[in-house]
């Protein structure tokens, strides 16, 4: 790829400070999903489940976001969980949301997943979801992956695809005239096995089955401009943006198809 838009590893200024310097636009957009999903359970259920967690005892979660992942009953609260993100204020939330859940063992840093600063072999499981595409080197952060996780451990990543969220993309477009793509050829379910078979020997994609069902278009109009190009829209562009929505729904409903899943990796080698 050329040069990389700022949503897609191009500025790590923009990630930590604009885009994720709180948690407001993530939760745009996961505030969708956890309300309209036709799915019964939350991809990050879903995706705890491909592991047998009973001999995991410590979890490296990298770019982890405003914590959701944790929201799960049947994770055990003995784990020692160590949160990371390139954003401070994502490591703050996480961090006090990961706590309230119950998990007594929770330490946070911030940090880049390029370069985590953890010994060899420390975690029995590493989680890197939704955030691979937007590192400047992917090559760089999935050997990084590997080195920190240990020989028997596993590495859980989960990533969206082209025709992600389609219809919302399609009215981006009709707008803004782009829609921040190059996230997909950075890192997405068609470019990432690639990357991540150099450093690990096993690698299994379990697709996630999972629409959204909406009947509330404002709930659309937040989520489509939360990210650029939408994100720095201009009050006449948002309006015209917000008719592209509701022109979407029938019936009062829109069916929004999403594309995403989870890579389980295994056996980790330590050079190419
Ligand atoms: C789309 S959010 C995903 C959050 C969470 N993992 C989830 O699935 O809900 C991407 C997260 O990755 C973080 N991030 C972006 N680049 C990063 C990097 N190079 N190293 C660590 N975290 C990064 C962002 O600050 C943000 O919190």
């Amino acid at each position: 790829m050329d040069r990389r838009s700022a949503f897609a590893g191009g500025d790590q200024q923009y990630l930590r400070d604009v885009q994720y310097g709180t948690g407001a636009k993530l939760d745009a957009r996961s505030y969708l999903h956890r309300t309209y999903a036709t799915s019964a359970v939350p991809l990050a259920q879903f995706e705890a489940a491909l592991i047998d967690w009973s001999g995991i005892r410590t979890a490296l979660e990298c770019g982890c976001g405003t914590g959701r992942f944790w929201d799960n009953d049947a994770l055990s609260r003995s784990l020692s969980i160590t949160l990371t993100d390139l954003s401070p204020g994502m490591v703050d939330e996480a961090t006090h949301r990961v706590r309230e859940l119950g998990f007594a063992g929770v330490v946070s840093e911030v940090c880049d997943v390029q370069a985590l600063p953890f010994d060899d072999d420390a975690f029995d499981v590493v989680i890197a979801n939704h955030m691979l595409y937007h590192v400047p080197d992917p090559d760089r952060a999935v050997a990084e992956l590997a080195r920190v996780v240990g020989r028997d451990g596993v590495v859980l990543v989960a990533t969206n695809g082209h025709g992600h969220m389609r219809e919302v993309n399609e009215a981006v477009a009709e707008v803004f005239g782009s829609h921040a793509e190059g996230l997909y050829e950075v890192f997405g379910i068609d470019t990432g096995e690639a990357r991540l078979r150099e450093r690990f020997e096993r690698v299994v994609w379990h697709a996630f089955d999972n629409d959204l069902l909406v009947d509330d278009p404002a709930a659309v109009v937040a989520y489509g401009l939360s990210f650029p190009p939408g994100e720095s829209a201009t009050d006449a562009q948002r309006e015209r943006f917000t008719q592209a929505v509701a022109r979407r729904f029938e019936g009062g409903r829109l069916r929004i198809h999403t594309r995403a899943g989870v890579f389980v990796c295994s056996r980790p080698r330590r050079s190419p």
